[in-house]
């Protein structure tokens, strides 16, 4: 594990999208897992001005989602299909063909869900995946409880996370129950991933899932175990950390210094 302790945001953004083009520079038709939420919202800026400057290239890169809501009507604004497509697919010049989400519009989600881990497969898997984690572990919609075996399925969500997602639709009742969530197992398969993480009010969950035990309690601590995890945090989310602690197993780059 290598982890990057930023002094802000778009700090941890710039350095994101730096690691990130550099993971997928010699890779023909590179295949980049995206999450949604607020927090990869710099990482995709940045990654948007590295490639108008021409050093990050999107002409072949595929996107898969982590999750999808389910039952929200075809083109809602707070769908993740329709979030990628404005946050990331537009701004990064990535066809709509060439960006993979859950489709819950099949009538059966769950052969969705199956459909959508065969669509992974098939694409010869997730290089890099780029992870934001909920305040209560989650990461994708694996909710504490999940099996860290557990493929693409559908998830109901837990009213703590449908309260935080809460601020996105007009009435909190508005929120979807249900989700299509790439499992644990899915996103432990990814040949990387990047972990980013900005705000004290994910300081628990940081602190939890990377340096406390491997417990499906917490689902991101599960991550402690891929060999090829980066860390991006601000030093808000990192302020419950024991970095001497972390230190005995992981790199840690404390970029606050450098960076004043
Ligand atoms: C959502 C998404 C997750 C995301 C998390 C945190 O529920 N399903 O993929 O990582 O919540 O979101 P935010 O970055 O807005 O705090």
């Amino acid at each position: 594990m290598i982890v990057h302790v930023l002094p802000d945001p778009d700090a941890v953004g710039s350095l994101a999208a730096r690691l990130i083009e550099a993971e997928l520079l010699d890779i023909a038709a590179p295949v980049l897992g995206v999450a949604t939420g607020s927090t990869p919202e710099p990482v995709y800026a940045h990654l948007t001005r590295r490639r108008e400057r021409g050093t990050f290239r999107t002409d072949r890169l595929r996107a898969f989602a982590l999750d999808e809501y389910v039952g929200l009507a075809a083109g809602h604004a707070e769908s993740y299909r329709s979030v990628l497509e404005r946050g990331f697919a537009a701004p990064l010049g990535v066809p709509a063909e060439r960006l993979h989400v859950p489709s819950w519009e099949a009538d059966d989600p769950a052969a969705a869900s199956d459909a959508y881990e065969r669509e992974i497969l098939l694409a010869g898997g997730i290089d890099l995946q780029v992870l934001g984690i909920g305040r209560n572990g989650h990461i994708g919609f694996n909710e504490p409880g999940s099996d860290f075996r557990s493929l693409t399925r559908v998830v109901p969500l837990t009213e703590s996370t449908r309260a935080a997602n809460a601020r996105f639709f007009e009435e909190p009742a508005d929120v979807p129950t249900l989700s299509i969530s790439q499992g644990l197992a899915t996103i432990m398969r990814a040949r990387a991933i990047a972990l980013i993480a900005t705000g004290a009010d994910k300081a628990d969950a940081i602190r939890a899932a990377l340096t406390g035990p491997v417990d499906t309690g917490m689902p991101a601590s599960i991550l402690q175990r891929h060999p090829r995890l980066r860390v991006f945090l601000d030093g808000a989310a990192a302020s419950r950390l024991d970095l001497t602690l972390l230190a005995t197993f992981a790199v840690v780059h404390d970029w606050r210094e450098a960076a004043r």
